[in-house]
C-alpha cells in the first residue's frame, strides 16, 4: 500500500466524518432510537471510498462549491444500502464494519426505518446545501437518484437476490455488478465533476472512469469475500458461496476475476488520463482501491 497516498486521503475521510456528524439529526432528536441507528451505521467505520472519490473529482478543476454535503449525501445512500443488504430477508449478515449489523445492534424494524431515513436524508441534504445554485443541485439530485433507483442500485440488488442458486450466467453477473455497485461509484465521480464543472465534451470519460472503477470495485469485493478473513474485512467471509450468489468468483473463478479487475482498472486509468485537470491524487487513490484488503 502506498502510505503517502493513505496519509493524503486521511484528512478527506475525516472531513467527511465531521460533516456527517454535523448534518445528521442528533441522537437526542426524537425518535432517539432511530437517529441513534442512523448514526451507528453511518459513523465509525467504512472506507468512505465514494465520498473521497467525490471530493477528489471535485478538486480536479477549480470549483466554487463545497463538495462535503454531496459527499455526505452519497455516504448516506451507501450506508442505507448496506443496512438493507444485511437484513435477514436479503444477505442475512450479522457483521458490518467490524460491528454488529444495524438489525442486530437495534432490531429489524429500526434497521429498515434507519435505511429509509438515510435514503431520504441524502436528498434533503442535496436540496438544502446547493440551493444557491439550483441547476447544480438538480444535476446532483438527478445523478444520485438515477444511480440508486430501480434502474440502478436497486435493480442490481433485486437481481442479486433473484439469482441466488441459479446457474452461471456471465451477462447477468455483469448486469448485477454494474447496477448494485458500479452505478453508485459512477455517481460519486460524476457528482464530483459536476461540482468542478467538467467540460461537457469530457463527461463521457467521467462516466467511463466511474463504470470501470465500479466494476473493478465489485470484482475485488467478491475476491475478498472468497479470500480474506472476517477480522480484516470487517464483515463475514465466504458469504457469497454460502448463499450461492452469482458472484464473479462463481462465474469466472479466482484467477479470471482478478484479471478482469485488472483490465477494468487499466480502462479506468485510461479514462482518467483523458479527463485532464489535477488528478494525480485521484489516480493514486483509484490504484489504491484496487489493492485494498478490506
Ligand atoms: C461494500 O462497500 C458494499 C459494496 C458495494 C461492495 P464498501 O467496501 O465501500 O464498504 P465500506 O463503506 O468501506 O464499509
Ligand atoms: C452489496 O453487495 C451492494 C449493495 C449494498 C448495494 P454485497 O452484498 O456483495 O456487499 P457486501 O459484501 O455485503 O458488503
Ligand atoms: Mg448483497
Ligand atoms: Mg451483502
Ligand atoms: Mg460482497
Amino acid at each position: 500500500m502506498n502510505t503517502k497516498t493513505i496519509e493524503l486521503i486521511q484528512p478527506l475521510k475525516e472531513s467527511i466524518e465531521q460533516e456527517i456528524d454535523l448534518l445528521l439529526p442528533k441522537e437526542s432528536e426524537r425518535p432517539s432510537n432511530l437517529h441513534s441507528a442512523m448514526r451507528y451505521s453511518l459513523l465509525n467505520g467504512g472506507k468512505r471510498a465514494r465520498g473521497v472519490l467525490l471530493l477528489l473529482c471535485a478538486r480536479s478543476f477549480p470549483s466554487k462549491y463545497n463538495p462535503l454535503p454531496a459527499a455526505v449525501a452519497l455516504e448516506c445512500i451507501h450506508a442505507y444500502s448496506l443496512i438493507h443488504d444485511d437484513l435477514p430477508a436479503m444477505d442475512d449478515s450479522p457483521l458490518r464494519r467490524n460491528k454488529p449489523s444495524c438489525h442486530i445492534a437495534y432490531d429489524e424494524p429500526t434497521a429498515i426505518l434507519a435505511g429509509d431515513g438515510l435514503l431520504t436524508e441524502a436528498f434533503k441534504i442535496l436540496s438544502e446545501h446547493y440551493n444557491q445554485a439550483p441547476e447544480v443541485a438538480l444535476k446532483l439530485i438527478n445523478e444520485l437518484a438515477k444511480a440508486s433507483g430501480s434502474l440502478g442500485m436497486i435493480a442490481g440488488q433485486q437481481e442479486d437476490i433473484e439469482n441466488e442458486g441459479q446457474p452461471i450466467d456471465a451477462s447477468t453477473l455483469e448486469y448485477i455488478h454494474e447496477r448494485k455497485t458500479a452505478r453508485l461509484i459512477q455517481a460519486a465521480i460524476n457528482m464530483g465533476f459536476i461540482l468542478s464543472d467538467l467540460a461537457s465534451e469530457k463527461t463521457a470519460y467521467s462516466h467511463a472512469l466511474g463504470l470501470h472503477l465500479g466494476m473493478a470495485f465489485q470484482y475485488k469485493d467478491d475476491l475478498l469475500d472468497a479470500q480474506s478473513d472476517a477480522e480484516t474485512l470487517g464483515k463475514p467471509v465466504n458469504s457469497d458461496q454460502a448463499a450461492d450468489k452469482l458472484s464473479a468468483v462463481k462465474v469466472y473463478g479466482l484467477e479470471a476475476t482478478q484479471l478482469r479487475a485488472d483490465a477494468c482498472l487499466e480502462k479506468a486509468e485510461l479514462s482518467l488520463k483523458n479527463i485532464g485537470g489535477d488528478t494525480t491524487l485521484l489516480g493514486e487513490y483509484v490504484a489504491l482501491l484496487s489493492k485494498r484488503d478490506s
